[in-house]
């Protein structure tokens, strides 16, 4: 059920049984030698609406672009400043919250969006208790990486042994491949890509980041990536999340 193809008057309808709120959130970010640049924003909005579709609830339009700051020496790859990012996730969550909503359930994609999310959801919970504060009503908000269900973890390992890696990840890849197939990469510098830089130390910024992982590919094997296995990936991660979801309603 997705909030833009809805109605105002469905969507009063809806506010009458239920006040949650899936909210599908990614990064647009280079993704190695053959992922696609809206990686992140594709698998979260993808899942998200899956799981809407699962648990009869609203899926909120999706927030396509993340904190990427460290993949900005990459070509396409669009960041958000945190201090914008924050602003942005306390506006939607704020205008939802004006017609009801109450429960905000947020479908993570990209890891890097993980310390400014869970910054957003503080500044919105701190206005609450600030003079002329607009976290009126109470909200609450629950932020979920797809790819770190209790089952995802072993499957990943059953599939890829330690060759899946960091980022531009065989699994994001794989998933991608299995939602659209008819964007598959391939061809020289990919087929033939190798084996990936290691994770020495940690990164700065953009120009750090691509002296140290010059393909864009930190510690992954991704030209091992198949739709089928993109498949497994994505229908575990729905249903995990789906239980997830359906508990968090009744909370
Ligand atoms: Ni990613």
């Amino acid at each position: 059920m997705q909030l833009q193809m809805q109605t105002w008057a469905e969507v009063e309808r809806y506010l009458e049984t239920s006040s949650v709120i899936i909210m599908p959130i990614g990064s647009t970010e280079q993704h190695g030698p053959n992922g696609l640049i809206g990686t992140d924003a594709v698998t979260s909005e993808a899942i998200a609406r899956a799981v809407g579709a699962a648990t009869d609830t609203m899926v909120a339009p999706t927030i396509a672009v993340g904190m990427a700051q460290h993949h900005m020496a990459f070509s396409g790859s669009m960041t958000l400043r945190p201090a914008t990012m924050i602003a942005m996730i306390g506006d939607y969550v704020n205008s939802l919250a004006h017609h009801g909503f109450d429960k905000f359930f947020f479908i993570n994609g990209h890891g890097g969006n993980s310390a400014t999310v869970e910054a957003a959801f503080q500044e919105i919970y701190t206005a609450h208790i600030m003079p002329g504060g607009s976290n009126e009503p109470s909200v609450r908000c629950y932020l979920r990486n797809w790819w770190q269900g209790p089952k995802m973890g072993p499957l990943a390992k059953d599939l890829y042994g330690d060759k899946d890696g960091m980022h531009a990840t065989i699994s994001e890849v794989a998933v991608t491949q299995y939602l659209f197939p008819e964007d598959i990469k391939s061809g020289p510098g990919i087929d033939d890509m190798g084996p990936p830089e290691p994770l020495r130390e940690r990164w700065s910024d953009g120009n750090d980041y691509r002296a140290k992982f010059p393909d864009g590919r930190i510690g992954s094997h991704p030209y091992l990536a198949t739709p089928e296995a993109g498949k497994q990936i994505f229908d575990l991660a729905v249903s995990e999340i789906t239980e997830e979801v359906a508990a968090y309603a009744k909370r």
